[in-house]
């Protein structure tokens, strides 16, 4: 790693820089920022994403109707409209003359190279739909993906959206026992899957895997299991249930109309992390989110459609890559690339590479891997001719100064205006940002609302906060792309967003703060979901798996900060009568936690602890935890059944409990 020195010497003067002004090449295409159009007179929200969306959709009935209210906080967009997801993002630019342009630039792993153009990607969905439909899939059918990085899962989601089914993508890092519960939750009637997925030069079996765990806890709806062969091993098909995807796409016919399905029909599931142990299935529809990532893509990436390439570094299975590899830049008719393997594999330069081989002007990642990379060194992407890049944008935890200017520098060459995009997979789409052109932005302040988008910083009282004081964010007014309900769960929908400031305004879970000009800076999430690496976790969820451990009795897990991940894991566990924790038991229980989530959820650390601090109630103060785990004095402890417990837990993590390292 460079050390501080080099550091502090290689930012120079952009360390005292609080605010950087867009480049003059940006300045001529200057938009209207959200304060101005809201300070016009005369404008309504609804009716300015009534005019965008007629803009940037291709609706086989326009809407007539914006924002409707009516059963509030159930909230419906352009509900009288009818479209096509997978028309506007493929067929309509075969259909201006476009099939031939490059949809993606894929990457393999061990360096197989495809363009994917837009005829192509058309007429792979078109076939995975029929397949679909020729297996009884019909719209409304919830349909699992589970695939690596690889095209075919771009054309299954948009497979599903062809036909109006449901889909829900799983991460390819969650382990089999989180997918089959998924697709429990979810009552999926088919899952597409893949033989076997490539990580760093080794092949995980991922459809036996699967089956393992389902042949333990069956999912009765899941009818039909379709396999991609992507790596070519030894793979147990089950009779009447399981087809090979080119089989079943071979077999069937070759076009697929798109019908048009009204605005609200469901468009896909995405699970994520709340604060009890089952995650929450967040159901968004079709024409309000295509609408807003459809225009966050092209005005906050200050998209040159014929010239631009793009890079986005998320995986599919997250809501980034659903928006803004897959909705967003498809709908604008955008050239990416789409990489399969590790940020560092085979090397760690080679994001930068690809940037250089298929000449990236705009890149999107998230500040982790920033920080990856700042550690890796400046000769990663020195080596590379970045000279193509021109904006570069960030998303999915708060970005530290440092790692701003660095990306600024090293990356961008101090060129690049840098877009950090606050949002959630709640709200499907970007809501606060800067706008390239418009606006100047601040290192580590993510900055204002979209056009379109109100949000506020309030009390717990929902009193709005003076500007510069801490406080919760909170949206007090709909917007098109958010979450229409949680999957058959109604009254957590309410009971997690509506309930804390009444039905009309959204809870976020972040806190913030806004400054004078309205530039918000969102400190971390206030509830108990930890954000590690950007991936939502909750401590419930990992909590609920090591318990799950014969040797543990109980156990509390916190969120630490941490300078690589932004958060980490740490687990207090207390074991079952008199066992000692050993080093072999903390890799015996994060393989556990691997086992049963996956590896994004393991603990980085594991204090043994013959005691949680509770109160007289039973309830655990994970905050005194927090405080101890980062070495903070102790505050009141007054209120706990057993004052000592903080005093012994302190000595045992004194006496050198270390970390470990993935
Ligand atoms: O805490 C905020 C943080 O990530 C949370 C949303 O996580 P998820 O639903 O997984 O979506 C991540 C990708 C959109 C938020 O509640 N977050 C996201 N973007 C930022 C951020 N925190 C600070 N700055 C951001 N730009």
């Amino acid at each position: 790693m460079a050390d501080a020195t080099d550091l502090e010497n290689e930012l120079g003067h952009l360390l005292d820089q609080e605010r950087f002004s867009p480049p003059e090449a940006f300045a001529a295409g200057a938009r209207v920022t959200g304060t101005q159009l809201h300070d016009a007179p005369g404008q309504d929200a609804p009716a300015w994403w009534l005019a965008q969306t007629k803009e940037v959709l291709d609706w086989a009935k326009e809407p007539t109707q914006s924002l409707d209210d009516s059963k509030k906080p159930f909230y419906e967009w352009f509900a009288d409209g009818e479209l096509n997801v997978s028309h506007n993002c493929l067929d309509r630019h075969v259909i201006a003359g476009n099939g031939e342009r490059v949809a993606f630039h894929w990457r393999g792993e061990e360096g197989e190279e495809r363009d994917v153009t837009y005829a192509e990607l058309l007429a792979d969905t078109q076939r995975i739909a029929n397949a679909l439909y020729d297996r009884g899939i019909r719209a409304g059918d919830v349909v699992g993906i589970f695939l690596p990085m690889i095209p075919a899962a771009v054309a299954s989601m948009l497979a599903c959206a062809r036909i109006g089914a449901v889909h829900n993508v799983v991460f390819g890092g969650f382990a089999p026992e989180s997918v089959v519960e998924r697709m429990h939750f979810s009552e999926a009637k088919a899952l597409i899957t893949v033989d076997g997925a490539r990580r760093k030069g080794k092949t995980a079996a991922i459809k036996a895997s699967l089956d393992t765990v389902l042949e333990r806890e069956p999912v009765p709806s899941l009818e039909h299991v379709f396999v991609v062969r992507a790596t070519g091993i030894d793979t147990p098909m089950h009779e009447g249930r399981d087809v090979w995807m080119d089989e079943a796409m071979a077999a069937a016919d070759p076009e697929c109309p798109a019908e048009p399905f009204p605005a609200e029909q469901p468009l896909f599931i995405l699970y994520s992390s709340g604060s009890t142990a089952k995650p929450k299935g967040i159901l968004h529809s079709s024409g309000g989110y295509l609408t807003q990532t459809a225009w966050t893509f092209r005005e906050v990436f200050d998209l040159k459609v014929e010239s631009d390439v793009y890079f986005c570094t998320a995986d599919v299975g997250w809501v980034t890559g659903h928006s803004y590899m897959v909705y967003g830049p498809l709908a604008n008719g955008a050239t990416s690339v789409m990489y399969e393997g590790a940020p560092d594999y085979p090397h760690k330069g080679i994001w930068w590479e690809l940037c250089e081989r298929y000449g990236v002007t705009l890149f999107y990642t998230a500040p982790t891997a920033i920080r990856a990379c700042m550690k890796w060194g400046p000769e990663h992407p020195r080596k590379h001719d970045l000279s193509k890049l021109r904006l570069l944008g960030t998303v999915g935890e708060p970005i530290n100064p440092k790692a701003w200017l660095w990306y600024h520098k090293v990356v961008g060459g101090e060129r690049c205006p840098i877009v950090d995009t606050w949002w959630q997979t709640e709200t499907g789409a970007i809501m606060v940002t800067t706008l390239p052109g418009a606006q100047d932005a601040k290192p580590g302040v993510a900055g204002t609302p979209l056009p379109g988008i109100t949000v506020r910083v309030v009390s717990q009282e929902g009193e709005v906060c003076d500007a510069g004081t801490q406080g919760l964010l909170a949206i007090p007014e709909p917007w098109p792309a958010m979450l229409r309900t949680l999957y058959k769960d109604p009254d957590r929908y309410q009971e997690t967003y509506f309930s804390k400031f009444g039905p009309g305004t959204y809870f976020v879970g972040d806190a913030a703060r806004q400054d004078e000009e309205g530039y918000v800076s969102v400190i971390g999430r206030v509830d108990d979901v930890i954000n590690v690496s950007g991936h939502r976790l909750s401590t419930a969820e990992v909590e609920s798996a090591i318990v799950a451990h014969p040797k543990v009795a109980e156990a509390a897990v916190i969120g630490q900060a941490d300078e690589d991940t932004g958060q980490a894991i740490a687990a207090f566990v207390t074991l079952e009568g008199d066992l000692e924790g050993t080093d072999a038991l903390v890799d015996e229980l994060r393989e556990h936690v691997a086992q049963r989530i996956g590896k994004l959820a393991r603990p980085k650390r594991i204090i043994w602890s013959d005691d949680l601090p509770k109160t007289r109630s039973g309830k655990i103060m994970r905050r005194l935890l927090r405080d101890v785990a980062e070495g903070r004095a102790l505050g009141d402890v007054t209120t706990l059944r057993d004052p000592d417990v903080m005093a012994r837990l302190e000595a045992q993590i004194k006496s050198g409990q270390v970390p470990r390292e993935d």
